[in-house]
């Protein structure tokens, strides 16, 4: 009586650790390629990992710094190649997750498993790495203001990768009760 529950639940886990997975990788696409990594988007500020535009009092507009003048702003080059590197690093490495995570699953295969949850902690450090990067080059433009879709779709998954590390981290224990995996793909 108490076995076809337990599956049903680790089923039910398992379909939801899925959905998170996919979630995150739509909102990494969506911060990171579909706006273009823009991250504050106001129209006296935009400010993300390839653009960087202040308001100019002069002029009464938007002016858009490069390379030199920017380093000159006193936001370092390296920090920011680093950063870059760091979040669209974590957006590849996401897309290694799904596979080994259902073949783990249906194989009931534990070194599957840990390869997708290994997976799963370093793009959850690069992602924590580069947006931290990020903003301690930016602190003194960015907290002025947050606001834009890209920061909260950043934020939101770095909660969620956090939140699947956690369940997919302590899933095997609870799997490990029913041996009747094969039955479940
Ligand atoms: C990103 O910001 C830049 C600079 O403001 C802008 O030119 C560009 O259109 C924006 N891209 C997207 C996809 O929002």
């Amino acid at each position: 009586m108490t076995l076809p529950r337990l599956r049903r639940g680790d089923q039910l886990l398992f379909l939801g650790i899925m959905i998170l997975m996919v979630t995150v990788i739509f909102l990494l696409f969506y911060a990171l390629l579909w706006k273009a990594g823009n991250l504050t988007d106001l129209p006296n500020l935009r400010i993300g990992f390839y653009n960087f535009c202040l308001w100019n009092e002069g002029t009464g507009s938007l002016q858009c710094y490069q390379f030199p003048e920017l380093e000159a702003l006193g936001v370092p080059r390296v920090g920011l190649a680093l950063a870059r590197l760091g979040v669209y690093g974590a957006l590849v490495l996401t897309l290694f997750v799904p596979l080994p995570l259902l073949l783990g699953w249906c194989n009931s295969n534990r070194g599957e498993w840990q390869l997708a949850v290994g997976f799963l902690a370093m793009s959850s450090m690069l992602l924590a790495g580069g947006l931290g990067l990020f903003l301690t080059c930016t602190w003194q433009w960015v907290r002025l203001s947050f606001q834009g879709p890209g920061f909260l779709a950043l934020g939101i998954a770095q909660a969620l990768l956090i939140l699947l590390l956690m369940a997919t981290a302590v899933f095997p224990q609870r799997a490990e009760k029913d041996k009747s995996k094969l039955e479940s793909c």
